[in-house]
């Protein structure tokens, strides 16, 4: 079975496209055969791209995220996906929120997945300047890795 990783923020504009952007890179260096997608707790952003200076963290890293759009996650996600990483602790409160009873998803903070930074949420960026998307790349990179690294072991 393929595996299939939701990332999860507030927006969907900033934190999480970069952590799809990130693993779907990371996997495809490795060869991992991986669904991943993003989404955001908020509807605020439905149907948006990114936040320019995502698009353009991202273009430093030769990713184009430009054709990425904001969705809202909705419970059919916890079905759809094997795991869903939220990117900080509040966001993860909301969705253990409106997660299913029935829902199938592992559920977890994405910095759980980087040894020496359990239970940290990935700072939003939004209302500071461009260096916090240059740190917010660094950390969804790191995680990435790590979920690459450990995927026979968190394998459903
Ligand atoms: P994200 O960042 O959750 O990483 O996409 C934000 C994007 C938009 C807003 C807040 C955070 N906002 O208030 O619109």
């Amino acid at each position: 079975m393929t595996p299939a990783i939701l990332f999860v923020c507030l927006g969907n504009i900033c934190r999480s496209p970069l952590a799809e952007a990130a693993l779907r890179a990371e996997a495809e260096r490795a060869g991992l055969d991986v669904l991943v997608d993003s989404a955001g707790t908020s509807d605020w952003h439905v149907d948006c791209p990114p936040d320019a200076r995502a698009i353009r963290q991202a273009q430093r890293h030769g990713i184009d995220i430009s054709t990425y759009r904001g969705r809202q996650v909705s419970a059919a996600d916890f079905h759809r996906f094997t795991h869903i990483f939220a990117l900080d602790g509040e966001n993860l409160k909301n969705l253990r929120r409106i997660r299913p009873a029935d829902g199938t998803a592992r559920l977890a903070l994405l910095m759980d997945m980087v040894p020496g930074c359990e239970g940290r949420g990935v700072t939003d960026p939004y209302y500071g300047d461009e260096a916090g998307f240059a740190q917010t790349w660094d950390d969804v990179t790191r995680a990435a890795r790590a979920i690459v690294a450990a995927f026979g072991t968190i394998r459903q």
